[in-house]
């Protein structure tokens, strides 16, 4: 069994509480509220018809799309199976004698480098800077580093690193040899994204990977779908040859394709997130909850009390992220998303009950 580390697992939470899984609410995994769009829905099932088919191993079709959407080449894009995907194959191709990741981060990144014996140093994010990336990043950065992660926005603190710190550290991993991943999977959340994302970088420095995922701003995890891009054709040559052909199913590159033509829901999407962030930041500090600055669709919270609030919610049916196992927080530590209006009032209703203030 893979262990339960990660957010989403409305399967070991529905064993456990014995509610059933498609009853629970589930805020531990920051998906988009607003579903999957209606045309991406209609590809992914017409698309069926093709699964008699092999899926185009070059995902010919889906690379052109994302050219065109982000504006890059399509010699520098490697679609893979979810973000997931690409992020082990980076750590295979590279295979770096030492990486770094900040703590807390993302798993996975973690996860992916423990599994090729990389050397980990962890850039320890604090509380007291608002978890956010500073100067001394740099510091952190030496000849024998040859791979770094970043997330931008941060999960699970949903901080911002911004385009200045970001450029910086760029640069001094290009002088030394170093990659340097840029996970913005979550930057499609973002109110103005274009200042914060360092995809106009690439052309500049061909040390840089910048990750993204069709999984949470499409709402499809269950599709897998993400992709990378970097101006190195090498590393590009080398994800493909690291993992199995066919890794991104006709189902997948289908709808890929159709979620690429859906800018107003994405615009849409935005506006909504803003709004339902606020809503649930006004009602949760009324309830002695400590709630950090967030940009993405959700927020890290600390409570006071010696409540185990990701079990006591679990038996009102809502899951919600303990980040009790993420590096650099503790146990009174939780990660919600950011859900619909509806769901985010059943949270605070639920909440309410447990504090007592109903
Ligand atoms: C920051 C970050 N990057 C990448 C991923 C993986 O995304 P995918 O489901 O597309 O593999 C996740 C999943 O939670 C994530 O939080």
């Amino acid at each position: 069994m893979f262990s339960d580390t990660h957010g989403a697992d409305i399967y070991s939470a529905a064993e456990k509480s014995g509610i059933n899984k498609d009853e629970i609410i589930d805020f531990s995994s920051n998906i988009n509220p607003l579903g999957i769009p209606e045309r991406v829905k209609k590809s992914a099932i017409d698309s069926i018809e093709n699964a008699i088919k092999y899926p185009d191993i070059n995902c010919r079709e889906l690379i052109k799309s994302i050219s065109v959407a982000e504006n890059v080449p399509e010699g520098w894009i490697f679609a893979g199976n979810g973000a997931a995907d690409a992020i082990y194959r980076i750590s295979f191709y590279i295979k770096p004698k030492r990486g770094i990741v900040t703590s807390p981060a993302f798993s996975e990144y973690e996860n992916s480098l423990t599994a090729v014996g990389s050397i980990i140093e962890y850039y320890n994010l604090i509380e007291e800077n608002d978890y956010k990336i500073q100067d001394d990043f740099i510091d952190y950065i030496n000849s024998e580093t040859e791979l770094v992660f970043l997330c931008n926005p941060n999960n699970p603190t949903g901080q911002i690193t911004n385009k200045g710190i970001i450029e910086k550290i760029i640069a001094r991993c290009n002088e030394l040899g170093t990659y340097v991943v840029i996970d913005e999977c979550f930057l499609d959340f973002v109110e103005n994204k274009e200042e914060y994302s360092a995809v106009n970088l690439l052309e500049k420095y061909n040390n840089l990977i910048i990750l993204k995922a069709f999984t949470k701003i499409y709402a499809i995890p269950g599709i897998r779908l993400g992709y990378c891009m970097s101006s190195n054709k090498d590393v590009l040559e080398g994800l493909k040859v690291i993992g199995p052909p066919w890794n991104v199913s006709n189902i997948a590159q289908a709808a890929g394709i159709a979620a690429l033509k859906e800018k107003a829901y994405v615009n849409e999407t935005v506006g909504y997130i803003k709004l339902q962030r606020e809503y649930l930041i006004q009602e949760l500090s009324k309830l002695d909850i400590k709630i950090y600055e967030s940009y993405a669709n959700y927020l890290l919270l600390k409570i006071y009390d010696e409540i185990n609030l990701k079990e006591e919610l679990v038996k009102k049916g809502i899951l919600i992220r303990s980040c009790s196992n993420y590096r650099g927080l503790g146990r009174n530590f939780y990660r919600i998303a950011v859900k619909s209006a509806e769901e985010n009032k059943l949270l605070i209703k639920a909440l309410k009950e447990l504090k007592g203030k109903q």
